[in-house]
């Protein structure tokens, strides 16, 4: 349970969730469905956010790595947008969770014709806080995301099927289509300490 000296419990608890759902489930449909109630849970407070998670960029949007599970089979990441920032169209190649934290985000998703050429899937979107969002190879997995708020920071929480900073994927030219490989990385080389239980441990000594 979250407490004052262990505020950093609910990303524990939802890293402790996806590894056991990652252990059972390796359909991608039940991932999506029980991965999306536990980063549910996780975003309906926001207070243990680690503070050096939550820094925009003047320039760039912000993938602070939030947890990468040893065997790859799914990250964690805070995506922070400052005012005005903007992905290209860009696509996952596995399937990812999108929550809302604070703020919200604009998406626009797009499809790939046979010819090459992208055309817009849908009519743009909105995600608010609270909200979630799910993007893959079999239910859609391109599209275009930016900050829908022009003078305030918004910060959603990623959940990918694999370690995303590494995965091979590619952004696409908005005119042709073309695809171009890209790696993301992680904004951060730092990561939370989740694992700090002492305060419990104290609190039951006797
Ligand atoms: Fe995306």
């Amino acid at each position: 349970m979250s407490n004052q000296l262990d505020t950093i419990a609910p990303l524990r608890e939802f890293v402790i969730g996806m590894t056991n759902l990652v252990s059972q489930e390796t359909e991608q449909a039940h991932l999506i469905s029980k991965g999306s109630e536990l980063l549910k849970t996780l975003i309906q407070s926001d207070d243990w956010l680690p503070e050096f998670c939550t820094v925009p960029h003047p320039e760039f949007y912000q993938q602070y790595l939030l947890h990468a599970d040893p065997l790859g089979r799914f990250s964690v990441v805070s995506f922070v947008w400052g005012p005005g920032q903007k992905t290209p169209i860009h696509d996952h190649c596995i399937w990812g969770l999108i929550g809302m934290l604070r703020g919200m985000e604009k998406g626009q998703r797009y499809q790939q014709l046979p010819s090459g050429e992208l055309v817009t899937d849908g009519s743009e979107t909105i995600l608010r806080q609270g909200e979630i969002e799910a993007v893959g190879p079999t239910i859609g997995d391109i599209h275009v995301v930016s900050n829908a708020i022009s003078d305030k920071t918004s910060i959603s929480i990623h959940v990918y099927g694999a370690n995303i900073g590494a995965v091979k994927r590619h952004t696409y030219d908005p005119l042709t289509g073309q695809p171009k490989q890209f790696v993301s990385g992680y904004s951060s080389k730092q990561v939370p300490n989740l694992w700090d239980r002492s305060a419990e441990v104290r609190a039951s000594l006797t």
